[in-house]
């Protein structure tokens, strides 16, 4: 048995106490989770510790580095295309949100510019969708892809949306499976951690962080979202990763649908230049964000939406994992409406409110090992701002199995608030841009 060189429950002990852990102690921590070493009940015990007391820029700096160290980094930096030329990359992440179907459009349309886009994503749990969840409803499609085929499909087609590979910071996946079952998810130092030791890793060399704010986000509020944005745009930054921030609204869901299969035809929608406008919107942001992260600037970004070049790459990144662009997409076997109980307007539709109903509706899983079905989800017909009349549709329910109705009803008649004719709810789309400091 080798011989250890510090004591979990000694440093558990620093944490409590609102100390500050060396280097070498997060190294070690890290490293002896990951070889078991480290209690699951002890780790439970440092990450409460940590969610109450926080971590200082240094600690949380050492905490990522030591988990992107738990596996290996993968590396673009002989990346060319067809024609020889060095491709820059750049990516985006979301920290979660209800309808946030953005990087399905995004990743095409970023790469009509020649700069690559390796996106690696996780499946949904809980109330948020998960990228690769949406696109396994498109028949045929794969989500696993060997390294070398990623690279292929970054060279010719310019963008992978693809499964994170067991490989990608192990330290992260036993943390992340642990805060979920003992109420950890949400400390901040943790969850930058997390993300930006996954982003780092991935080898990306820019980066946008789209960092929710709302009913629907894992920040309810401004101060914890702009820390958080703050430390993951500063870890980026150390790591030599051009990484910004923008703070966007998830009070309200985005787009017109939640669930997988009618969000994928959502975005379908935005790629032949339609769909609405808040998901146009926020797309051409991103859009924009992360190619002036790849050094290229003044190009019209919303015009390769409606001339068809971004529906070109999107239909060869389908293609290329397997996807059959021509096949109907799924539809859920069973429908009901919602109707609106008062005449006046839509001054809030909850995004959390939404984003529970479409996974008691089947779009989203309680247990990692669950299946989703591609079918389901909520429909939207109306979004705040918008009039209504009593007795409007306000949303339909989709679902293979309608013995759910009740329950996804018994929440979503709750998310929609009417208020009197003239009234004008805030609806900034996207509230503040974080650079590092
Ligand atoms: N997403 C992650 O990858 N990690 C977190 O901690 C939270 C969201």
């Amino acid at each position: 048995m080798s011989i250890e060189n510090f004591d979990a429950v000694d440093i558990i002990r620093v944490k409590r106490d609102r100390g500050t852990l060396t280097g070498a102690q997060i190294d070690w921590t890290i490293d002896a989770y990951t070889r078991g070493v480290i209690a699951e009940e002890q780790m439970a015990a440092l990450n409460m510790a940590i969610l109450l007391n926080g971590m200082d820029r240094t600690e949380i700096s050492r905490w990522t580095t030591a988990m992107i160290n738990s596996g290996q980094r993968m590396d673009f930096s002989t990346l060319r295309s067809p024609g020889g030329t060095p491709m820059r990359t750049t990516d985006k992440h979301s920290t979660g949100g209800v309808g946030d179907k953005i990087t399905l459009p995004l990743a095409p349309l970023v790469a009509v510019f020649g700069v690559a886009v390796p996106q690696l994503s996780g499946r949904g749990l809980g109330h948020t969708g998960g990228t690769l969840d949406k696109l396994e409803a498109i028949p045929g499609w794969r989500a696993e892809l060997s390294n070398e085929q990623m690279m292929r499909q970054l060279s010719e087609v310019g963008a992978v949306i693809c499964a994170a590979g067991a490989s990608l910071a192990p330290a992260d996946k036993k943390l992340y499976a642990l805060r979920d079952v003992t109420g950890t998810v949400e400390a901040i130092p943790l969850i930058a951690s997390s993300i930006m030791s996954k982003k780092i890793a991935e080898g990306t060399g820019a980066l946008v962080l789209d960092v929710k704010v709302g009913s629907g986000a894992f920040m309810k509020d401004f101060t914890d979202a702009r820390e958080l944005a703050t430390t993951m745009v500063n870890l980026g930054t150390d790591a030599s990763v051009h990484t910004v921030a923008l703070l966007t609204n998830m009070d309200t869901p985005l787009g017109l649908t939640a669930g997988n299969a009618i969000e994928i035809a959502e975005s379908i929608e935005v790629l032949a230049g339609g769909g609405p406008a808040d998901v146009v919107e926020l797309t051409v942001a991103l859009a924009t964000e992360m190619l002036a992260g790849a050094g290229i600037h003044d190009v019209d970004v919303a015009a390769a939406l409606t001339d068809g070049r971004a529906m070109d790459k999107w239909r060869a990144m389908i293609a290329a994992q397997g996807g059959d662009n021509n096949a109907p997409l799924p539809v859920a076997k069973e429908s009901e409406i919602l109707y609106a109980q008062a005449d006046g307007v839509l001054t809030s539709l909850d995004a959390l409110d939404v984003g529970v109903a479409a996974w008691r509706l089947g779009a989203g899983r309680a247990r990692r090992q669950d299946p989703v079905q591609a079918g389901a989800g909520v429909r939207l017909h109306a979004k705040p701002g918008d009039q209504v009349r009593r007795g409007q549709p306000l949303a339909t329910m989709l679902t293979d199995t309608p013995e759910r109705f009740d329950r996804a009803r018994e929440i979503l008649e709750q998310a929609a608030t009417i208020g009197p004719v003239g009234s004008r709810p805030d609806m900034t789309l996207i509230h503040e841009r974080i650079t590092a400091s």
